[in-house]
């Protein structure tokens, strides 16, 4: 019998090693003019990125977590402010919200694309409510017109997180900027990852961007003089080199994506029990994640089977935001979101990942359904 090597859920090596050499030479360079935390790496990478995304203000940051704490506290959104945003997303989209001291209040999903239900947000906004945040999850958005369309009626700020999705687009505009702010994360499983934390807030508003500025660098007005509080949020400069070599790759890699992701769902049609990922109709989906849905309360088994399989997947996500014991509380029962918890499977992808090894993923997946 022949032993195959194990499918891991996911592999970054396609960010490093075909470029091994350009990224040593960018961490060197970092290293002989020592400007390690922001400088002209930063500031380079800054512009290129503003210019891709096609956004007027670009500020590198910490993390995808802080893109989304400073642009909420660049709008002065805190106590007293309810935020609308999706209870079937990471911890680190809602996490900010309560940070800044403001409530999120949970909308539910739309079952054929995981992201915010614009008439679900439409029932939550309260006469408190000051922003919505949608999610575009495993790498597409949600019907962003709606959600913007509802911002504008309700005078409220549209901030997007869109850390799983750099690249992807939405009726030809990038994901993350098509509102008043958008958050990126670059933590290296991203489809742009770096070689560490790293994030990026982007806004077409100076007055958010000039904020973000002051607040990533401890809201320091000069030397030592301080008027608010601020956070030491500032994107590291081997980081910064790092992405600036990555991010010539990424629409190839989001290509990529998109062919396994297409090569998957062609070999899962018509798989009883087993639903595959939708596009809307205005997304490029850059497939951060392929996730499909298994019926019938099998999904856990089915993940045990593929694993005894020597395939790996994961359940993004397996907890619904609004039953976390500090929001339950507060919580009115969202039915699609627990039901994708007790539903979704992740299976590998990244770019690269070959014809037999999306064979053997899907040979394991339909004999774990039999
Ligand atoms: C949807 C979503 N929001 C927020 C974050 C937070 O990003 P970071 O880990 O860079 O803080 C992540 C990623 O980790 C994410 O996937």
């Amino acid at each position: 019998m022949t032993t195959h090597p194990n499918i891991p859920p996911v592999d970054v090596s396609h960010q490093t090693e075909p470029l091994i050499d350009e990224l040593k030479q960018a961490i060197t360079g970092v290293l002989e003019t020592r400007q390690f935390v922001l400088g002209e790496d930063v500031a380079a990478f800054e512009k290129e990125i503003a210019a891709y995304l096609g956004v007027e203000h670009a500020v590198g940051l910490n993390s995808g977590t802080d893109a989304l704490t400073l642009a909420l506290h660049a709008m002065d959104i805190g106590p007293g402010d309810e935020v609308i945003t999706s209870p079937f997303t990471f911890y680190g989209t809602v996490e900010p919200i309560s940070l800044r001291g403001a409530t999120p209040v949970f909308a539910d999903i739309d079952p054929a694309t995981f992201n915010l239900d614009a008439e679900s947000v439409r029932e939550a906004i309260t006469p408190r409510t000051r922003a919505i945040l949608p999610v575009d999850l495993y790498g597409q958005g949600p019907d962003l017109y709606a959600l913007l369309q509802l911002a504008r009626e309700h005078d409220l700020y549209l901030i997007e997180d869109a850390c799983q999705a750099i690249g992807g687009e939405y009726d030809g505009s990038k994901l993350g900027t098509l509102g008043d702010a958008g958050a990126f994360s670059f933590y290296p499983t991203k489809n742009l990852g770096c070689a560490g934390d790293g994030g990026l807030m982007v806004t077409p508003h100076a007055d958010v961007a000039e904020r973000v500025r002051h607040l990533r660098n401890h809201a320091q007005v000069s030397r030592g003089w301080h008027e608010e509080l601020g956070y030491n949020s500032r994107l590291d400069g081997i980081q910064a080199a790092v992405l600036r070599v990555r991010l010539k790759h990424l629409d190839a890699w989001n290509t990529d994506r998109q062919r396994v992701a297409a090569r998957y769902s062609e070999l899962l049609a018509d798989t009883p029990g087993v639903s595959t990922p939708v596009v809307q109709q205005k997304c490029r989906h850059v497939f951060h994640q392929y996730t499909i849905r298994i019926a019938d309360g099998r999904r856990d088994q089915v993940k045990e089977h593929m694993a005894a399989a020597g395939v790996g997947s994961m359940i993004y996500y397996p907890h619904p935001m609004h039953q976390l014991p500090m929001y339950r509380d507060h919580a009115r029962p969202l039915p699609e979101a627990e039901k994708a918890t007790d539903e979704v499977l992740s299976l590998p992808i990244w770019p690269g990942l070959e014809d037999e090894s999306i064979l053997r993923v899907v040979e394991a997946l339909k004999s774990a359904m039999e």
